[in-house]
C-alpha cells in the first residue's frame, strides 16, 4: 500500500555549498510518495493527492519533511562516557576512551550499548551513520545485528590498533585485525542494508604493518567503506609526524598504505596543509566534519565551506562521545558556529545539505539515501518547526522557510523530531 506523506518539503538537486540556493526547491504544501521501501514520487500535495487517491495519508501540516539526518563519523561505544569534562584529544583518550572501550569483548554490554545508541540517535532523526565499534568482534555484531532487526542503513566496523601506543586490553595485532575484520565483512557487509566501514583508528595507534593490512583488506574489498581520523589536533599531528618521519604530511602516510579514495571517510580533518587539501580532492577522499566535538575536545575551526568548495565531499558527523550531542540539530548549530568563527555563516540550506546528502555522498551512498528523490530509500523525518514555544515565537516572524527553519537548527533539540520513518515505516511514535 502507497503512503502519502504530507508537509513542507525540500528538494535538492546538487550541493548547495558549491551551486548556491538554485540546488534546493521548497514546496510549501508538498508531499512524498512511499511505496516498498522507496520514495516513488515528490511534488505537489494536491497533484500527488489526486493521482494516488487510494494511497495512506499521513499529513504532518506545517512540519518540514526531509530525508533522515545521516551522521558520517561516531563511536556508539562512547556513549556512556560522553560529555567527559577536562581533557584534550589525547589524555581524553587515554583517560576516558580506552577504558570504556575496553568493556566492549562483554557481548551483553556491548549489545546494551548498540540498543541505547540507537534509540537516541533515532530518536534524533538519524536513520544512518557511519559508526566505530572497538577491536571486539563481538562490538560490531552487537550494533551490526541491533541495526538489522530496525532496518537501518548503517555502516560500522571493527576498530584496528596494534601500535603500543595504544594501551594493554585495547591492543590487537596486525595479523589478528586484518583476519577478524575480513570475517566480520564476510558475516555482515552487504547483508540487508548494513555496509562494513573498515577501521583502522588513527595512524599513531596502527604500527604501518597493520594500516598495510588495512590496505590490502580495501584492496580486496573495495566496496566497503574506510573511516578513520586525520589531522584532528596539533599535538596529534606533531605525534604522528614523530612516528612516520618519512612521510610528508599526515593524510600521506593513509595515502601510502592505499586508504585514500572515495568511500574513504577522514574524520575532523581541521588542520590540513595546503598538500593535504589537493591530495584529499584528487585522490576523492572525503571528510567527516565534527564542529561540536572540535569545541569540546579544543581541537580547532575546522574550514568545512573551503573544504566543500575544493571540491571534497563533505558530511556532518556528531562524533560522539568526542562529540557532545547526539543530536544533528546541535551539530548544525555547532557548524554554524564554527563557520562564523571562520568569517562564514553557513546558510540553513547548506547545514541541512551536510547532515543529509552530504553525508550520504561521503559515505558513498548518495544513490540510496540522503535525497528526497524518486527511487531513494524512504528514510525520512518529520521536523516540527514550533517545538518549543520560544522557537515558536521566532519562526512566526519568519519571511520566508529559511528564516522558519534556522530557530530549529540553532535552538531544537529531539523534541523537533516529529516523526521518524525508516524503509517507509514510521518507526517514532506518531505525534
Ligand atoms: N582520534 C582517534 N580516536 C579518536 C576518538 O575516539 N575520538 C576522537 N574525537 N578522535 C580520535
Ligand atoms: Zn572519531
Amino acid at each position: 500500500m502507497a503512503r502519502l506523506i504530507l508537509g513542507q518539503t525540500l528538494e535538492f538537486h546538487g550541493n548547495p555549498l558549491r551551486e548556491g540556493l538554485g540546488a534546493v526547491r521548497h514546496r510549501a504544501r508538498g508531499g512524498v510518495l512511499v511505496e516498498a521501501g522507496r520514495i516513488v514520487a515528490v511534488g505537489e500535495a494536491h497533484t500527488l493527492k489526486s493521482s494516488h487517491p487510494y494511497a495512506d495519508i499521513e499529513d504532518m501540516g506545517e512540519a518540514l519533511l526531509l530525508p533522515g539526518f545521516i551522521d558520517a563519523h561516531a563511536h556508539y561505544p562512547q556513549t556512556r562516557i560522553i560529555a567527559s569534562w577536562g581533557k584534550r584529544l589525547i589524555d581524553w583518550l587515554n583517560g576516558y576512551t580506552f577504558p570504556e572501550e575496553m568493556r566492549f569483548g562483554d557481548a551483553a554490554y556491548a549489545a546494551s550499548v548498540a540498543r541505547a545508541y540507537l534509540d537516541a540517535t533515532r530518536a534524533h532523526g538519524i536513520t544512518t551513520a557511519s559508526v566505530y565499534c572497538t577491536i571486539h568482534p563481538e562490538s560490531v555484531d552487537a550494533l551490526m545485528a541491533e541495526a538489522e532487526a530496525r532496518g537501518q542503513r548503517m555502516a560500522a566496523g571493527r576498530v584496528m590498533m596494534d601500535r603500543d601506543t595504544a594501551p594493554d586490553g585495547l591492543r590487537d595485532t596486525a595479523e589478528a585485525s586484518y583476519t577478524q575484520s575480513k570475517a566480520l565483512i564476510e558475516r555482515w557487509h552487504g547483508r540487508g542494508r548494513l555496509n562494513y566501514a573498515i577501521t583502522p583508528r588513527f595512524a599513531p595507534t596502527s604500527t604501518e604493518a597493520q594500516l598495510e593490512a588495512a590496505g590490502t583488506l580495501w584492496a580486496e574489498h573495495l566496496d566497503c567503506l574506510v573511516q578513520t581520523h586525520l589531522s584532528e589536533q596539533p599535538e596529534e599531528i606533531d605525534w604522528v609526524a614523530g612516528l612516520y618521519p618519512g612521510d610528508a604530511d599526515y593524510f600521506a602516510i593513509y595515502e601510502r598504505f592505499g586508504l585514500a579514495g572515495p568511500g574513504a571517510v577522514m574524520g575532523h580533518a581541521i588542520h590540513l596543509t595546503e598538500r593535504e587539501r589537493t591530495a584529499l580532492r584528487d585522490t576523492g577522499t572525503s571528510v567527516g566534519h565534527c564542529p561540536t566535538s572540535n569545541t569540546f575536545i579544543g581541537s580547532g575551526l575546522c574550514d568545512v565551506a573551503s573544504l566543500a568548495d575544493t571540491g571534497i565531499p563533505v558530511g556532518l558527523a556528531t562524533d560522539v562521545g568526542g562529540g557532545s550531542s547526539f543530536s544533528m540539530l546541535r551539530t548544525m548549530a555547532a557548524a554554524y558556529e564554527v563557520g562564523q568563527l571562520r568569517g562564514r555563516a553557513l546558510h540553513p540550506a547548506e547545514l541541512i545539505w551536510l547532515a543529509t546528502g552530504g553525508s550520504a555522498e561521503a559515505l558513498r551512498m548518495g544513490h540510496q539515501i540522503g535525497r528526497l528523490a524518486a527511487g531513494m530509500e524512504a528514510d525520512l523525518l518529520a521536523l516540527d518547526l514550533a517545538s518549543t514555544p520560544l522557537i515558536a515565537a521566532r519562526a512566526a516572524r519568519a519571511d520566508d522557510v529559511w528564516e522558519a527553519l534556522f530557530p530549529t537548527i540553532m535552538m531544537g533539540d529531539d523534541r523537533a523530531i516529529a516523526r521518524v520513518w525508516v524503509a517507509g515505516e514510521p518507526v517514532t511514535p506518531p505525534a
